[in-house]
């Protein structure tokens, strides 16, 4: 991507926290942004172009034209559709790759690894490998900060609730990123025309406890902290989990079992020439 010359993007989950906030920041550059989303019809009038796709869909819309950049944002976390997103992403690519797109991004995660036990970790591994070529950008974002995602779900379901469950003992560590720092990577990254595997975290990390302490000070109301173990909150997340909506699932609780390291040598690549917010930082300027 050039800075004075105008792309066209196409962004799979567009409609989702991240590929709706990343479509709007290429739509205020001038950019071309054509959004895949399951509900066109539910979309506002935003400059994007929107196009329906869903990982279940037989076929796949003719969007991607040479030249084109590809963002892969589009995730299902309904776990029984696990084989099929990972098919329907490896067909996607296959279409852009055929369409000579020129740059493809996948939004991947920290927790990308073959064993952790979480299918969520499994399927960003196996897909990980499918984007891995010359020529594509893997990000690894931490826990993204901002209105929407996990974070915003636990946010919300703490300020409804006044309660915070804390896994185990509290001391897994949160590696964490500003929404708007992660918009800015990936278009460095993008400009850049590097190539490669990528993290997205702020440097400074934080136990679940802090973490989760200092944003339930931004909830305005006093929160409990229930330390609960494992066990417990697995079947809490299955029996309640079938009459509430939850912030977490199952399998989401399986990845915080089992907290990945960081890898040395890519931490190393992932320095960026801008200021990456701290927690403190991000939430002085959080409204929730
Ligand atoms: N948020 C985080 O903290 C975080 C951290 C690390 C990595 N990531 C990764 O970043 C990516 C985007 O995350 P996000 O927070 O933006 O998630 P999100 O808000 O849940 O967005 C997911 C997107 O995928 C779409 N989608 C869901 N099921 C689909 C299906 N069957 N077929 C096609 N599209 C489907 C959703 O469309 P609908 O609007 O129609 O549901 C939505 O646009 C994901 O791969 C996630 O794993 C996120």
């Amino acid at each position: 991507m050039q800075q004075n010359t105008k792309s066209r993007i196409v962004i799979s989950g567009a409609s989702g926290f991240i590929g709706s906030t990343l479509a709007q920041s290429f739509i205020a550059l001038g950019h071309e942004v054509v959004g895949l989303v399951r509900q066109p019809e539910n979309m506002q009038e935003n400059g994007v172009k929107y196009v329906q796709y869903a990982f279940e869909n037989t076929e796949i819309p003719k969007v991607f034209q040479a030249g084109d950049i590809f963002i892969h944002c589009a995730y299902s976390n309904t776990t029984t559709s696990n084989v099929q997103s990972i098919q329907a992403t490896k067909a996607l690519l296959h279409l852009a790759r055929k369409n000579g797109v020129k740059q493809c991004v996948f939004l991947s995660s920290i927790a990308a690894t073959s064993h952790s036990g979480s299918s969520y970790s499994l399927e960003k591994s196996t897909l990980e490998n499918a984007f891995q070529t010359e020529g594509d950008i893997i990000v690894r974002p931490g826990l993204v900060i901002g209105k929407g995602g996990l974070f915003y779900n636990t946010f919300r379901f703490m300020q409804r609730r006044g309660i915070l469950p804390v896994f185990g003992n509290g001391k897994q560590i949160v590696h964490y990123i500003a929404i708007e720092n992660l918009v800015e990577i990936i278009h460095y990254l993008l400009q850049q025309k590097v190539t490669g595997t990528f993290y997205a975290v702020q440097e400074k990390q934080s136990s679940y406890l802090d973490f989760y302490t200092a944003v339930g000070q931004k909830t305005q109301r006093k929160i409990r902290i229930i330390k609960l173990p494992y066990w417990l909150i697995l079947l809490g997340v299955n029996t309640i989990g079938k009459m509430v909506k939850l912030p977490i699932t199952k399998d989401s609780i399986k990845g915080l079992q089992q907290i990945p390291q960081l890898d040395e040598s890519l931490l190393k690549q992932s320095v960026y020439p801008f200021h990456l917010k701290s927690l403190s930082e991000i939430l002085d300027d959080f409204q929730g």
